[in-house]
């Protein structure tokens, strides 16, 4: 059950290629944008994901949250600034190029197949084969057999891989989704929202899957606009409003009460304590001045 057992941060992954030339980044956005059309997503987003880290991402609906991710992930091209993997930059233009870097993505609507059981979606398009062409077919019990060792490894302890994967509970899934990223080698794992749609306990057991990744060296970008789960696991916190980031702070620079508040927005929360100030029993004088909420955090992320 623990993840001890998978030794040291970085245990998985070679030295990282770029020791000499840079601080070990896998990827890196610098002043990193992208408009459609006329609309201008996201501006000026600076970005440093590192192994046996998590990079939180959080912001509001609409911040640009997905946009960033799409970036990294291939599915969409930055129109502005660099985005680098190992130093060098790229422009990938399939989701294609950026796995066979690494990059894996483990999207909030996860692309499984419900009826198929959980050991066939865990190798659903890299299935195992055995048997010279004419005759190679799906090598079940390596697949079966691999799969639940995996997922041993990372701590997921399932009844019975047999059963449709739709049977799983989402975080169930989402655990699965991870211990496979991990499985084919992915360097860096994006996470978009996974605890969304997630109760209190299997938020947790997300949560705990997302330090086993680390764990193993994996660098995590961790989508979500919850800042309590955030600071739970989070090495680094970039939060995004309306498409440029306006906060960059790694966790020794930032308590989760600033996070927190952070999140709420200085404004709005000044005026909600005004508000609140009306109602009987609520201490006002408890809650932070709105000069408390801007943070001198000034990461790397404001240039
Ligand atoms: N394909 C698109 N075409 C046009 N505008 C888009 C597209 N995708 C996102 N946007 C706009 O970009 C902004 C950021 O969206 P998004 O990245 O989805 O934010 P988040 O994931 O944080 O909710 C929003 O204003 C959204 O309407
Ligand atoms: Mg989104």
């Amino acid at each position: 059950m623990t993840t001890e057992e998978t030794g040291t941060h970085g245990a998985i992954l070679a030295d990282p290629p770029d020791t000499a030339a840079g601080d070990g980044a896998i990827v890196e956005l610098r002043n990193a944008g992208k408009s459609y059309g006329n609309i201008r997503a996201l501006h000026g987003v600076s970005l440093k994901v590192h192994p046996s880290q998590v990079t939180c991402v959080l912001g509001d609906n609409g911040a640009g949250k997905s946009t960033l991710i799409k970036i990294i992930s291939g599915l969409h091209q930055h129109t502005e600034g660099e985005f680098l993997v190992d130093n060098a930059p790229v422009h990938f233009t399939t989701p294609r190029e950026a796995l066979d870097k690494g990059i894996a993505t483990v999207y909030q609507d996860l692309a499984v197949v419900p009826l198929m059981p959980v050991w066939r979606n865990f190798f659903l398009g890299s299935e195992m084969t055995k048997g010279p062409w004419p005759v190679r077919r799906l090598d079940i019990e390596r697949m079966k057999k691999t799969a639940d060792e995996e997922l041993r490894n990372m701590g997921i302890v399932l009844d019975d891989l047999e059963q449709p994967i739709g049977t799983l509970s989402g975080g169930q899934r989402q655990c699965v989704a991870i211990a496979r990223a991990v499985y084919f080698g992915a360097r860096v794992l994006i996470l978009d929202e996974p605890t969304a749609a997630l109760g209190v306990k299997q938020s947790g057991v997300v949560l705990k899957y997302v330090a086993a990744a680390r764990d193993r060296g994996l660098g995590v970008i961790f989508i979500t606009h919850n800042p309590h789960h955030a600071y739970m696991v989070g090495d680094h916190f970039s939060v995004l409003r309306l498409g440029t980031m306006e906060l960059s702070a790694s966790r020794e620079q930032i308590t989760l009460e600033e996070l927190t508040n952070h999140m709420a927005g200085g404004a709005e929360l000044a005026a909600l304590k005004h508000e609140l100030s009306q109602v009987r029993g609520v201490d006002t004088e408890a809650l932070p001045e709105e000069g408390d909420l801007t943070v001198a955090a000034g990461g790397e992320g404001k240039s």
